[in-house]
């Protein structure tokens, strides 16, 4: 059987409330593309700011951007989820205290990738036609993140990418979020990278102007949770008997036969390690959560749950000896807490942290996941040379730096037309 966690309550709007709570449609307009007619009339027009997201990736990461935003009086900020995920978004909006505008609802069970894109793509379509904001911000490399800019693009308005420049090098892998965000650098136009690396990426890319290196805003959102002093307790886990291995799987390219080999190397750490416990957040897709369930809910030291909220699963990151993941945040918030995590894939867009020497790419394949695991559990010299915390994906401030760039970006553009006027 799933266990349940005790989560916060779903305080994120949907639908009709969402649409209620929204800003009567008597704003200036402030189009960057015909900005000139207005910059002078309304030299207090608020820059009209639209954050769209859609799965819980994108709320953890974009939570501080939201809040940032909404702070400062030159900004308007309209947040629009997608829907592409209800629960786990509805979680994360919850844990920050942040309330959606509007929530275009698009998830439907088993919902393929063009379902997601046309739907989105429509809403948001609308939706810009109705709000017209100055500028829309998308997160990431989710069909959600792909939609929203392209809607944007098709209407002229600039987008700014945060977590811009990540890059395999390989379009299947991860699939289809390499496609996503080098589509979305394409036709983004602030390109807010989290490294130095995604910087190159980016230039590599083609893209010539509107970069800028950031730090990456999971990171901005972890130290603010962290700093809770969030716990997880799971019914029957003792986290002072065990040592406890965190496991999330959801990525595409391992559905099918890498789940199972997964699994299996689950079944085979806990069999060789007896002290050990295996703590699995269980994704809500059915595709993931059924084969995961099938092979290991009944191992009595396999601790299958719901999807943790972020409270929850940081309280369970900072407690947990090990982390075997394929998830991307994963990658850059472990470091950040200094647990070795073993990358339950075949490429990582997150090289910074295989330098950095807290991350493994260990494949999906039970002899080297295995063999991994039992080093970092039997070799304590190992594990204190994986688990060592350090930062490389930044420092906690990069919302600050993103609504700076956004507020320099559109007094370049007014300077730049007001000045024209005199030629
Ligand atoms: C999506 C993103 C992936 C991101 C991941 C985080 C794409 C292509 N993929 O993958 O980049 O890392 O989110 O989780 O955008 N479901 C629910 N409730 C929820 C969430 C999901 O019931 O709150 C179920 C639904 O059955 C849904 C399925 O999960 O059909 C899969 O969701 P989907 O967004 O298609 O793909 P993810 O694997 O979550």
């Amino acid at each position: 059987m799933v266990i349940s966690v005790n989560t916060s309550q779903n305080r994120a709007n949907t639908g009709a409330n969402a649409r209620a709570s929204t800003k009567a449609s008597t704003r200036v307009n402030t189009r960057v593309n015909n900005i000139g007619a207005d910059a002078k009339a309304n030299s207090d027009a608020k820059i009209r700011v639209c954050i769209t997201l859609g799965t819980r990736p994108e709320a953890i990461k974009l939570a501080p951007v939201i809040q940032t935003f909404q702070q400062l009086p030159q900004f308007e900020t309209t947040v629009v989820l997608t829907g592409q995920h209800r629960e786990m978004v509805a979680q994360v909006m919850s844990l920050f205290d942040l309330q959606a505008d509007y929530n275009l609802d698009i998830m439907q069970p088993n919902q393929s990738l063009s379902d997601i894109t046309c739907r989105s793509l429509k809403g948001l379509e609308t939706l810009f036609g109705e709000i017209k904001p100055d500028i829309v911000i998308s997160q990431g490399d989710t069909t959600t993140a792909f939609a929203a800019a392209l809607a944007a693009f098709y209407q002229q308005i600039p987008v700014g990418h945060v977590e811009a420049g990540l890059r395999t090098d390989n379009i299947l892998n991860p699939f289809p979020e390499e496609a996503n965000r080098r589509l979305v650098s394409q036709i983004a136009t602030l390109h807010f990278a989290p490294t130095a690396t995604s910087v190159v990426n980016l230039t590599a890319s083609g893209v010539r102007h509107g970069i800028h290196q950031t730090g990456n805003t999971v990171i901005d959102a972890l130290l603010t949770v962290a700093d809770k002093s969030p716990i997880c307790d799971v019914p029957g886990l003792d986290w002072d008997q065990h040592r406890v291995i965190l496991s999330t799987v959801h990525r595409r390219e391992n559905w099918g036969a890498p789940l199972l080999d997964i699994a299996q190397s689950c079944l085979e750490i806990l069999e060789k390690f007896p002290d050990t416990a295996l703590l699995l957040p269980l994704h809500r897709n059915p595709t993931v959560r059924e084969p995961l369930k099938a092979q290991l809910d009944s191992h009595p030291r396999a601790f299958l749950v719901e999807p943790l909220d972020y409270g929850q699963l940081v309280g369970a990151m900072k407690r947990a000896t090990l982390l075997l993941t394929d998830s991307g945040g994963l990658q850059e918030e472990a470091p950040g807490l200094g647990k070795p995590v073993l990358v339950l894939r075949e490429t990582t867009e997150r090289p910074e942290a295989i330098e950095a020497g807290t991350a493994k790419l260990v494949g999906t394949d039970p002899a080297t996941v295995v063999a991994a695991a039992a080093e970092l559990l039997s070799n304590p010299a190992a594990y204190t040379a994986m688990a060592k915390a350090v930062n490389p994906f930044g420092d906690g401030h990069a919302a600050e730096r993103i609504a700076q760039i956004v507020t320099d970006y559109f007094a370049d553009h007014f300077a730049e037309l007001s000045s024209d006027q005199f030629k």
